[in-house]
């Protein structure tokens, strides 16, 4: 981005870039004309999403790394991605989250501080809520977290906010909900690999490449009996970013804000979209609940509206259809 008045551009680092959401938003940005350089360690996502995109290979813990991209690139802001993501196996390896997601972070936002810089957009989530008492949940509601996965990024958001008090670091940590879907104009998605979220393991399932889905509990007091999330288009997420970009570059304060739709849609409503994008049904098997997982959860996002100005513009259907189009393309 060129400073207006003067000959100085400024750039963005996206942490993460080369993954699912990350890679969605890489393309945001330089469509509206940011400069933007991209870390990450390829250990998930793919160099082939960011383009022609500036590229570094690397780690967020490495120092003398990110002295050096912050330095050449002249950034001025973060987008931070990277970070391990599954719940489930925080269970079995919770090192591998606090020393990634936390230590990792800690490490960055300490090497781009002392590098000069001061505004990070931080990619939280919904699970730093635990089981909330109530939906829709609002961001006043209780920080706790149920996994070590949840808890990996309350800390880092409490880390933030102490980045604010003493040095003054301000950031905006968006509490997503389920992203989902791919890039409407088709040329970005998910990859399926290592996703276990509910869009893309249907997609797996309908394309013979997994087995039938398991549906994870059908006695929930729901109206279906299923569990109930609020899923986000990816590309709503995207643009979410550069709005929380905007709302630092003109010296807000740090805030958290959840994103999300507003809207609970059940894993057989999910299951019903799918089924009407490809015009098959998904195999599918009931199983027990497992344990842990909310009966159902959305988002009071009515902070997002009033202030990033943002609204959801895709909605399940939506959602579903770029997902199969992606991945029936992209087998
Ligand atoms: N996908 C969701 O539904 C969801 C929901 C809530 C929050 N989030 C958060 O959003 C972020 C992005 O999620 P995603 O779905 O795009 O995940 P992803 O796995 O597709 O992307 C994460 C990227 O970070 C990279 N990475 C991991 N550790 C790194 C490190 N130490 N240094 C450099 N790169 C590293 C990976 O290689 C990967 O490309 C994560 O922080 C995740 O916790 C995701």
């Amino acid at each position: 981005m060129r400073l207006s008045g003067q000959n100085i551009t400024m750039t963005v680092l996206v942490t993460g870039g080369a993954g699912y959401i990350g890679s969605h938003t890489v393309k945001a940005l330089r469509a509206r004309g940011e400069d933007v350089v991209v870390l990450d360690t390829l250990e998930f996502g793919s160099r082939a999403a960011v383009g022609d995109t500036p590229f570094v290979q690397g780690d967020i813990a490495d120092e003398a790394l990110v002295s050096k991209v912050v330095a050449d690139h002249r950034i001025d802001a973060i987008v931070h991605f990277a970070a391990y993501k599954a719940a489930g196996e925080s269970f079995e390896m919770p090192g591998r989250y606090f020393l990634n997601n936390v230590g990792g972070s800690t490490r960055l936002f300490e090497t781009a501080q002392k590098a000069g810089v001061e505004q990070v957009v931080f990619s939280s989530t919904c699970a730093v809520y635990g089981t909330p008492s109530k939906v829709p949940v609002g961001e006043d509601a209780p920080v706790n977290p149920e996994s070590p996965y949840g808890e990996s990024k309350a800390l880092v958001e409490r880390i933030l906010a102490w980045y604010d008090r003493c040095l003054g670091v301000r950031s905006v940590s968006l509490r997503y909900f389920n992203a989902a879907g791919a890039a409407m104009d088709g040329t970005l998605g998910e990859d399926w690999t290592w996703s276990l979220n509910l869009v893309p393991v249907a997609m797996k399932a309908l394309l013979g490449a997994a087995p039938p889905l398991k549906i994870f509990g059908t006695d929930y007091p729901t109206p279906d009996g299923t569990a109930v999330r609020d899923y986000i288009h990816v590309d709503d997420l995207a643009d979410a970013h550069l709005r929380a970009l905007d709302y630092l570059r003109r010296g807000n304060a740090s805030t958290a804000i959840n994103l999300g739709t507003g809207t609970g849609s059940s894993v057989r409503e999910v299951l019903s979209a799918a089924e009407r994008a490809s015009g098959r049904p998904v195999p599918n098997e009931e199983s027990p609940r497992r344990p842990g997982d909310p009966i159902a959860l959305w988002a009071d996002n009515a902070k997002a509206r009033d202030v990033l100005g943002w609204n959801a513009s895709h909605g399940l259907d939506d959602i579903v259809a770029s997902a199969w189009s992606w991945h029936s393309s992209h087998i």
